[in-house]
């Protein structure tokens, strides 16, 4: 038998699928639509451009609204806030519909990854017709044509995969930037954290099949990409050939009209020397680093499971600051892990103060069914936890507007992104640092890198004017 890849099958099948959508549509009359709903982490944000891509591909039409012919939700479950949207999300879908002959919902991402979510799902949501998880999203196509052939709901769910399906279509959802997948799976095993159970086990694509990624992409307009990882400072340590993330960052620079590099997210465990060396010396890797702390008590770290403490998250502050004066840190915070005292919090207090972050994302501590934290004595009570929130809140916002305001006055490099949602005179960038400016210009300026005067730092963005 002749042997065909995972990638050309689907190919094949997503030609099958177009003749099927091309019928469908003439017997409406207008071609079908779908929507994507895409909820958690940029990884998520990816796999919507793939699930876009494989839905172009067969003939769908974006649709602004969920009133599609195909409607799918990425889910995310890393907190149960985002499950609840979810599940709202998915009642008021019943009576649309109802009203929508031939409708098809779809599920997918970290959420249908846990049992007891999809086994809810068959028994309360039955006009849900797909539900599969992260390790097969490139059976989309596959997956509405069993669908549309058998009429029955269709539930296809990996425990874990070594399988990293290459070269499917997928669709930008900015013409000049893209997040890139170097590495799927995690195996840190926070304790609070659900990554781990439902992305499996961590692996990294081949470093020529990146490279020749963001080559295309670049051929294609992209001037910026997004190397996306939970952890990538582990990047290539399982290959046959291992690579470190600060070489396979040398590689990746030396892409001709690539002008930006960023990467996500890093573990401060694992932040080589060699990677900070390869930060200070370049001109595309931009000037940022997001370095969740998550606690700043080396006790909560501990029980964590997070393999630093304080005192070695500080250093590694200090080396970075060292060797990157400009550099913007941003970072994750948790309050109300299981046995957080008032003094545990004091202490994350000290380190925002400390540290004086260009932005946080702050958490309040959510317990995820099947870790090991959702069953340590001592859980946080809510209104003690909500005190902590909104002080660390604060006082993470006022740190912010410092660390922001220190360029103004200055010139910086401002990749201009879209024409300004509330005034069409001006234009919308960020700077290396992911600093947000605003400044006269239109339309012909998206994509391109231009020097701007930062006149006014208005908290956690600016006002300026182009100079060049
Ligand atoms: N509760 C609250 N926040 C969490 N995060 C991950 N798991 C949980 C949880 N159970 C946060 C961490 C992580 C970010 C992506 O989400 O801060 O860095
Ligand atoms: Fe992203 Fe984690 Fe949410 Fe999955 S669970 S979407 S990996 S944040």
């Amino acid at each position: 038998m002749e042997y065909i890849s995972e990638s050309e099958k689907q190919l094949a099948i997503i030609d099958q699928l177009r003749r099927r959508v091309e019928a469908l549509s003439a017997e409406k009359g207008r071609p079908l639509t779908y929507h994507v709903v895409t909820f958690g982490c940029q990884m998520n944000a990816r796999d919507s451009e793939k699930l876009a891509g494989i839905l172009e591909r067969t003939g769908y039409v974006y649709a602004p609204t969920e009133d599609a012919d195909f409607v799918i939700y990425n889910t995310c479950t890393v907190r149960e806030n985002a499950n609840l949207r979810v599940y709202g999300r998915l009642g008021q879908m019943k009576k649309i519909k109802q009203r929508h002959p031939g409708m098809l919902i779809a599920l997918c991402g970290c959420m249908m990854q846990e049992a007891q979510v999809v086994e809810k799902i068959r028994r309360s949501y039955r006009h849900v017709d797909i539900i599969f998880g992260t390790h097969n999203i490139f059976k989309l196509a596959e997956l509405i044509q069993t669908r549309m052939v058998t009429g029955k709901p269709v539930v296809d769910i990996w425990k874990d995969t070594d399988q990293i399906v290459e070269d499917l279509p997928t669709e930008r959802k900015y013409p000049f930037k893209t997040g890139i997948n170097i590495m799927f799976g995690c195996n840190n095993f926070c304790t609070y954290c659900i990554v781990p159970y439902v992305r499996g086990r961590e692996r990294s694509r081949a470093p020529e099949d990146i490279v020749r990624e963001i080559e295309a992409a670049v051929a294609d307009g992209v001037s910026e990409v997004m190397l996306l990882g939970q952890n990538v400072n582990s990047y290539g340590k399982n290959l046959e050939e291992p690579v470190s993330f600060a070489q396979l960052l040398q590689r990746v620079e030396k892409i001709e009209g690539l002008k930006r590099i960023r990467f996500m997210t890093s573990h401060p465990k694992d932040l080589s020397d060699e990677l900070i060396e390869v930060m200070a010396h370049s001109d595309k890797v931009c000037q940022h680093l997001h370095l969740p702390l998550q606690s700043g008590s080396s006790k909560i770290l501990s029980k964590m499971n997070r393999h630093y403490s304080r005192e070695d998250y500080m250093t590694l502050v200090k080396k970075i600051r060292t060797a990157c004066p400009q550099i913007s840190l941003t970072t994750d915070i948790i309050v109300g892990f299981p046995g957080e005292t008032e003094e545990d919090f004091k202490e994350t207090m000290d380190v925002v103060s400390e540290v004086g972050f260009d932005s946080a994302f702050t958490f309040i501590y959510s317990r995820r069914t099947g870790t090991p934290a959702a069953a340590m004595e001592d859980q946080v009570p809510g209104e003690v936890v909500h005190d902590r929130f909104d002080r660390l809140l604060d006082l993470v916002q006022k740190k912010a507007a410092e660390a922001t305001g220190r360029f103004e006055g200055t010139e910086q490099e401002v990749l201009v992104e879209e024409v300004n949602s509330h005034d069409a005179s001006m234009v919308t960038g960020r700077m290396s640092q992911n600093i947000l400016v605003h400044f006269p210009g239109d339309q012909s300026l998206i994509g391109r890198l231009v020097r701007v005067r930062l006149t006014k730092c208005h908290g956690f963005y600016y006002t300026g004017e182009i100079t060049g």
